[in-house]
């Protein structure tokens, strides 16, 4: 595996790859690597030639202070486990290195950003759309790989790709999970024991709130949700949504065509966890 901290290593490597014919594979992160993003690795690898990853914690797409400051940051750690999942560059560049300037583009992602994470981290998604769109001008990547854990990170993105006109393929990939039911995240490592021990009443909860989806209305389920999870003295919903998959419009009534995706934001102490599942 190469390690590559310049765009300018990056941008020559990528260009051999390209003469030679190669697809290129990527997965952007921000570190602090678990089983989740590696198997984003994992099926970039078996989609592609040539897998990159990226590893940068993207001060932009913070809008608290205090969040960006505890972010962990294992960088060794994570080149290691890229090596052994595959991976052929991992790329760990500097901030300088992705932000020579401030970058004050303004993305409009409209009512895709204005619900849900949207809503409750205001700036949050600009700061993704700044990052991922150098990221992808560097990488020049013939497909990208996004969880759905980040459930509405994907719409953006592709909301995006379609905004800047990038021909690159966008691949969902499904969420991987602790054996307690929770979502795995980086943020998980920042969790006390109590605190941990207490989160997986969150998928727990979504679902339990599957199987009740035909008894309750969809205003009935939302507050039994939140309710449910509130229960537990750990934990504090911030806001629990159901939406519909493609179009993240609000769900009024079970009638209404398309997927259903339950997304929650919920506190475990300072920590912030999301989740989400289909119905
Ligand atoms: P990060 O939170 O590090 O996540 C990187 C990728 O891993 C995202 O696509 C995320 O959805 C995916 N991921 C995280 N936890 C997962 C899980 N339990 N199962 C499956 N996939 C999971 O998302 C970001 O970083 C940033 O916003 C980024 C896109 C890198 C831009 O800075």
């Amino acid at each position: 595996m190469k390690v590559i901290h310049t765009k300018e290593g990056l941008t020559d490597l990528i260009g051999n790859y390209k003469k030679e014919g190669k697809t290129i594979g990527f997965v952007p992160t921000m570190g602090a690597l678990h089983e989740g993003h590696l198997s984003l690795v994992t099926q970039c690898k078996k989609n592609s030639d040539v897998a990159v990853v990226s590893v940068f914690v993207n001060p932009t797409q913070f809008n608290d202070p205090e969040d960006l400051k505890r972010y962990p940051r294992t960088p060794e750690k994570d080149c290691a486990l890229l090596e052994t999942a595959g991976c052929d560059v991992a790329f760990l560049p500097s901030v300088e290195e992705i932000y020579p300037e401030k970058d004050t583009r303004k993305f409009d992602f409209g009512y895709l950003e204005s619900i849900m994470e949207g809503a409750k981290r205001p700036g949050h998604f600009n700061g993704v759309g700044q990052v991922v769109s150098r990221l992808f001008d560097i990488v020049q990547p013939d497909k990208a790989f996004f969880g759905m854990k980040d459930f509405q990170q994907v719409a953006i993105i592709k909301n995006m790709v379609r905004q800047l006109n990038y021909t690159l393929e966008i691949i969902p990939c499904p969420i991987v999970r602790e054996a307690s039911g929770l979502a795995l995240s980086s943020r998980n490592a920042l969790l006390d024991k109590e605190h941990k021990e207490n989160a997986p009443h969150i998928y727990a909860t979504l679902k339990k709130a599957r199987e009740l989806a035909s008894q309750m209305s969809v205003n009935e389920l939302k507050k039994w949700i939140a309710d449910e999870i509130n229960r537990n003295p750990f934990l504090e919903t911030e806001y629990v949504e159901i939406v519909d998959d493609t179009t993240l419009k609000v769900i009024n009534d079970w009638k209404e065509e398309g997927t259903k995706v339950a997304c929650v934001a919920v506190y475990a102490g300072k920590i912030r966890l999301i989740d989400n599942i289909v119905f």
